[in-house]
This record gives C-alpha cells, sequence and structure tokens, in this order.
C-alpha cells in the first residue's frame, strides 16, 4: 500500500514539474482528488524541527546563543519560552502545501510562501486566485496589491500583515484562506472535504488526540499555525559572531555592522538584533508601484500614519528579494540607495507622508553601502527550513519545483 502510494503520487509530482507546459491541464484533471488510505504504518514525525529542542514530549526553543555574552555581548534579549507539540507541526507542514485547503483546489500556502524563495515567493507582488505555478513565474492569476513576507520568526511578531491587521497567526491564517482572491475558501468547504480524506483523518486523530476525531477549520488552523511558530531563524553567522566567534564575519560585514548600528544610518533604530525588527510601524516614504496603499491608516484611521508599515524583519533578507511592501525595489544595493537617499523624502514620496526623522539623507560612501549590504547576507539562516512533503495527503499535486529547489539548497 505504502509503496502504491509513493509511487503514484510520485510519478503525478514528476511528471507536472517536467512538463510545466501541460500543468494547468493536468491540474484540473485532477481537480476531483482521490482520496487515499493512509499506508498503516505512517506517522506523523514526533522530532523536534532544528533550532528547537524537546522537553517532555515537546519543542521548546533552543536557542544557544541568547545567554552567552561573551566577547560581543551576545544578543543581551532572551526569548519568550515557546512550547510546540511536534505531530502538531508536523500536520500543519502537510496542510501548509495541501491545494485541498483551496476553493478551486489549485492553490496552497507554500504557493506564496514558498521554500524555494526562502518562504515568501520571488514577486514584487503576490498572485492569488486562477493563477498558474508559483514563484516569480506563477501566471494568469489575480494580482494582489502586496508582496508576500517571508515567515521567518513570525513567531514573534506582535503584528502580522504589512499594516499589522492581525495579531496573532490564527486571525492572520483566516485571511488568505477565506479571501476569493487569495484560497476562496470556507470553514464548511474545508471540513467537509479533509473529513471525507482517511489519512487526514488518521493525522488529526495522531496529533490532537480525541479532540481530533471531528475536523474543524479551527484545528486546521492551530495545526499551520503552530507550523509556522516553528520557523525560526536565528543560527546565522551573525548570531554566532554576536556570540563570541569573531571569525564568524569578515571584516567588511563588521564594518558594514557597524554602518547599520551607526547614528548616521540608523537602521539598527528600527530594525535592532536580534529580531531585526522593532516589531512597531513605521514611515519611511516608499513608493506604491500602483493602487495608493495608506498601510497603517486604513486600520486606524489616524492621517499620522499614511503610509506606514510594520516593520519587517531582515532574517535571510538576501534570499527574499523583491524588497518593500510594494516589492518596488529589486536589490538590497537598491534598498541601501534607497535609504540613504532619504527614503521616501529623497525619492519623490508623496508630501502628506510624515516621514520618520531617523530616516534622512545619508550621504554614505560607496564603500560604507557595499559593506552595508554584506552585512545584511550574514542574517542568512536556512537551518530550518521545513521539509518539502513530496506528496501531500489530498493526493493533490505539490507547488514543486526539484531542480530549482535542489539548486538553492545546495547554494546554502
Ligand atoms: C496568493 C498568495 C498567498 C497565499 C496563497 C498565502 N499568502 Fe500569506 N501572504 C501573502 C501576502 C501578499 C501577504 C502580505 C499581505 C498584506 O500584508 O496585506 C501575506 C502575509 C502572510 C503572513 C504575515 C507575515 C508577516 O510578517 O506579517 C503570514 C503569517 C502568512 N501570510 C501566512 C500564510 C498562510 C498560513 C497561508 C495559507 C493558509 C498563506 N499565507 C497563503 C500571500 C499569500
Ligand atoms: C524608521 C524606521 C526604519 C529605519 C531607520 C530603517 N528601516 Fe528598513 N524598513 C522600515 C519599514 C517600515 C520597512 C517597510 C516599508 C515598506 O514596505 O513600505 C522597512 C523595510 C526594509 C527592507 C525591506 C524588507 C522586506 O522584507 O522587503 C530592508 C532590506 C530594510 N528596511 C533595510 C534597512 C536598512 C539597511 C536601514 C538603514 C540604512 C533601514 N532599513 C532603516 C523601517 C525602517
Amino acid at each position: 500500500m505504502k509503496y502504491q502510494f509513493y509511487f503514484g503520487f510520485f510519478a503525478t509530482i514528476i511528471f507536472v514539474c517536467y512538463c510545466s507546459k501541460v500543468e494547468s491541464r493536468i491540474i484540473q484533471e485532477l481537480s476531483e482528488f482521490e482520496v487515499v488510505d493512509p499506508p498503516s504504518d505512517f506517522r506523523l514525525s514526533s522530532f523536534c524541527p532544528s533550532g528547537w529542542k524537546e522537553e517532555k514530549e515537546e519543542c521548546v526553543i533552543d536557542y544557544q546563543f541568547v545567554n552567552s555574552v561573551e566577547k560581543n555581548g551576545g544578543l543581551g534579549q532572551s526569548l519568550p519560552q515557546i512550547k510546540l507539540n511536534p505531530k502538531v507541526i508536523d500536520l500543519g507542514r502537510y496542510l501548509f502545501f495541501d491545494p485541498i485547503l483551496s476553493g478551486d483546489k489549485r492553490l496552497s500556502c507554500a504557493h506564496c510562501h514558498h521554500p524555494a524563495y526562502s518562504l515568501s515567493d520571488g514577486r514584487s507582488q503576490s498572485m492569488g486566485k486562477d493563477g498558474t505555478g508559483y514563484g516569480p513565474t506563477r501566471e494568469g492569476g489575480v494580482n494582489l496589491k502586496r508582496s508576500a513576507p517571508s515567515l521567518w520568526n513570525v513567531v514573534y511578531m506582535d503584528h502580522l500583515f504589512w499594516d499589522g491587521r492581525a495579531s496573532n497567526l490564527e486571525d492572520q491564517a483566516e485571511g488568505p484562506l477565506y479571501s476569493p482572491e487569495e484560497m476562496g475558501s470556507s470553514q464548511e468547504i474545508i471540513e467537509s472535504r479533509l473529513n471525507e480524506i482517511p489519512f487526514y483523518q488518521k493525522m488529526f486523530l495522531e496529533a490532537f488526540g480525541k479532540r481530533g476525531k471531528k475536523i474543524t477549520s479551527s484545528l486546521v488552523i492551530d495545526a499551520i499555525s503552530t507550523f509556522e511558530r516553528s520557523l525560526v531563524s536565528f543560527s546565522s553567522r551573525f548570531d554566532k559572531w554576536s556570540t563570541g566567534d569573531k571569525d564568524a564575519l569578515s571584516s567588511e560585514e563588521l564594518f558594514g555592522y557597524n554602518v547599520f548600528r551607526s547614528f548616521v544610518a540608523r537602521c539598527a533604530e528600527c530594525h535592532p538584533p536580534p529580531m531585526f525588527t522593532n516589531n512597531v510601524f513605521a514611515t519611511i516614504g516608499v513608493l506604491d508601484s500602483g493602487e495608493k496603499d495608506f498601510g497603517r491608516e486604513t486600520i486606524t484611521g489616524q492621517n499620522l500614519l499614511r503610509g506606514s508599515f510594520r516593520v519587517p524583519t531582515l532574517r535571510n533578507i538576501a534570499k527574499t528579494a523583491p524588497y518593500m511592501h510594494s516589492g518596488n525595489l529589486e536589490t538590497l544595493e537598491e534598498v541601501v540607495n534607497f535609504y540613504n537617499e532619504g527614503g521616501g523624502r529623497g525619492n519623490g514620496a508623496p508630501s502628506d507622508l510624515r516621514i520618520h526623522w531617523h530616516v534622512r539623507k545619508m550621504g554614505l560612501s560607496k564603500i560604507e553601502i557595499s559593506s552595508l549590504v554584506s552585512f545584511l547576507k550574514t542574517l542568512n539562516d536556512e537551518t530550518n527550513m521545513p521539509k518539502f512533503p513530496k506528496s501531500v495527503p489530498s493526493g493533490l499535486p505539490v507547488a514543486l519545483e526539484f531542480q530549482s529547489y535542489h539548486h538553492r539548497s545546495s547554494k546554502k
């Protein structure tokens, strides 16, 4: 049974991946999903992901650098303790990759938060419903107005979305799931479909015990959110350096870090380590690519907040281009030049924006700019990249791209 299951779906997926031109046709043919019996020996993983350690059958964050205040000062901050159930994490992972949650069974969370693009999608603006493919080559669907943030360390974000309209991951997930422009689903769709798939029935029972007997949309969201909470990134070269490994950064990168935290550039005022975000809203005057985006003002009604957005993390920033809510800056060099010219002040932002006083013309030299960019690249750390399920319990095709994913992961 197990082998038939894997063989069948591997074959389908490999076929889908290698024949991207006929992909849309295949997806339609498969749209009436096949129900798969769980292999009799299937078990959700009881191992904690990297960055976590097991304690009494739960995963607690294992951040070895927090308490070390050796030579370079450590991060000077301890991380709030969080406990996650490893089986729920694993179930959430399958759901995250499974298009069964979307109305037309064609879009999963992973289409826009994809491992190959460091849990973002490599696009200026994401593409929702009716699109085909994923990442930068996704086409034919509804254009959303903002770019997809990566999901690194979302567990520590106080506000979610660029405008902070959700305050926890559970509320956030309802956004893409139920929005007609994105996954176009509903509680009824999710519950009726998943309760008919024996594989999911088995997984929910294993993850949630008796509570999992009936699959509800809130358990689905609970599992996805638990999976998202596990996506931490705290093992970059910068982390190693900050806790005493003085060889972890080159002299150029260190110089770049000093520019980053200097009173001239002031990046660390809004992007302080270890999260590289202070979790608040700021107006820096990024231009929109199309329709005007008033950001936080739309949520609070306060004029003063026009064009302000939640400060994003800079973890893995070198892997999540293009940048900003509108995705209109292509490279890190462009970002630093934008700040160097005074942010929106020097780049034609509308005069009604109250641009933050830390963002002013800086007069950084070429060497300072290139070192700052080199420093930003030291924040790369994808050691906890989730494993890509090669098939999902619905049997629907997952957003897989073997070649580019392996190519990128081998460059790590
Ligand atoms: C069509 C592409 C698309 C799909 C599908 C999608 N997202 Fe997103 N995601 C986005 C975009 C775009 C944003 C930013 C939207 C905004 O801020 O208004 C976002 C924002 C987020 C955020 C907030 C991150 C932050 O730092 O504030 C989280 C968390 C998230 N998505 C998780 C999910 C989950 C879980 C799913 C599946 C249930 C999902 N997304 C499906 C495109 C997508
Ligand atoms: C006043 C607070 C503030 C300061 C100072 C600041 N930033 Fe930002 N940063 C933000 C905000 C807010 C955004 C998101 C703006 C948007 O999307 O419109 C952002 C976005 C970014 C992004 C893009 C992130 C992404 O995921 O797309 C990068 C990279 C970045 N900043 C780097 C820097 C650097 C380098 C400096 C110093 C030269 C700096 N920031 C100074 C607030 C700040």
